[in-house]
């Protein structure tokens, strides 16, 4: 292997848990999408410089950087004695709930396999790649990272870990609200900690019941049913006082007939599936900014659809 082989690799933002798939299920968003060059060098140590519009206070130590972390796993496994330089271009923001740092870990993972020659399955990518967001997040959650590496509608799931991933509907729309409120930087480990030790059978059977309807709505294409499951026993009633408003937001949404409303990831972010064909996603965003608003909360929207996987943009 030359010493300066490289690989871009692009990856896309992606929203998880979909309400009832919490830790599960992901689904990648072509609005943004980070871009991760990895360039072998021959001292071997992990060497991050982070370039882009959303580049500002994000972390260049390989320790603390999503990137790092799949790096350093990928090259120990090459046994190759190789180090790698790693630029990320950061395009999307974080701290939006949008699997920022999943998409950097996705893509450098990625990357990595190619570079390296590793050969190495989706399942043991994925894994691989969540290291990363153990970096930024303090957990090592595989929902992200799956949907920006694997593309569309992924389910993340089971010890040892698999995935699976089938294209979303094109009639889908996903429109995307973010509220305006201020949040610790280390947003997604405190949602974390809100989380419940031990949970009822009942409240298990329904996340098992919607995540199911979520699964088979886009195993068939149709997004009425994939609403009827986002709605979240386990997670979002332990979160939602981080969310002010977002309980309105989500029954405005509905009744402006979104199929379905959940918080993006660890929030702050909305997100609300919207089958095009049918309705106007714009005016569903407009009824969410505005209940925001009522709460006196500003918001921001932006609409956009299920985006492929991660994929190879120049390799040299
Ligand atoms: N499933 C994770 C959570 C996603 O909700 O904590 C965080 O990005």
């Amino acid at each position: 292997m030359s010493p300066d082989k490289a690989v871009r690799v692009e990856a896309h933002c992606s929203t998880a848990n979909l309400g009832a798939g919490f830790d599960v299920f992901g689904l990648a968003l072509a609005k943004y999408a980070d871009r991760v060059q990895v360039r072998t060098t021959s001292t071997p140590i992990v060497r991050i410089r982070t370039v882009g519009p959303y580049s500002r206070g994000l972390p260049a130590s390989p320790n603390k950087n999503s990137a790092g972390p799949p790096a350093r796993a990928l090259l120990d496994r090459s046994q190759l004695n190789k180090g790698v330089e790693i630029t990320v271009e950061k395009n999307i923001p974080p701290g939006l709930g949008l699997g920022s740092s999943g998409a950097t870990a996705a893509a450098c993972a990625k990357a990595m396999n190619y570079l390296l020659s590793l050969y190495l399955s989706d399942d043991e990518l994925v894994k691989i790649a969540s290291l990363g967001e153990a970096a930024s997040s303090g957990s090592a959650h595989t929902d992200n990272v799956s949907a920006s590496l694997l593309g569309g509608f992924a389910i993340a799931y089971g010890d040892p870990l698999r995935t699976v991933s089938i294209r979303a509907p094109a009639k889908l729309s996903v429109v995307v609200v973010s509220p305006k409120i201020r949040l610790p930087k280390n947003k997604t480990s405190l949602a974390r900690r809100l989380l419940p030790k031990r949970i009822e059978v009942r409240e298990a059977v329904l996340n098992i019941g919607r995540a199911s309807a979520i699964a088979l709505g886009f195993a068939r294409g149709n997004i009425e049913l994939i609403g009827t499951g986002m709605e979240d026993a386990i997670a979002e009633p332990h979160r939602e006082k981080l969310f002010p408003g977002y309980k309105m937001v989500r029954k405005a949404a509905l009744a402006a007939h979104a199929s379905g409303v959940a918080i993006s990831g660890a929030g702050p972010s909305v997100v609300a599936f919207v089958d095009k064909t049918k309705q106007d996603p714009k005016k569903i965003a407009r009824v969410m900014v505005k209940e925001f608003s009522k709460n006196k909360i500003e918001s921001t929207f932006f609409v956009t659809s299920p985006a492929a996987g991660a994929r190879i943009i120049r390799s040299n």
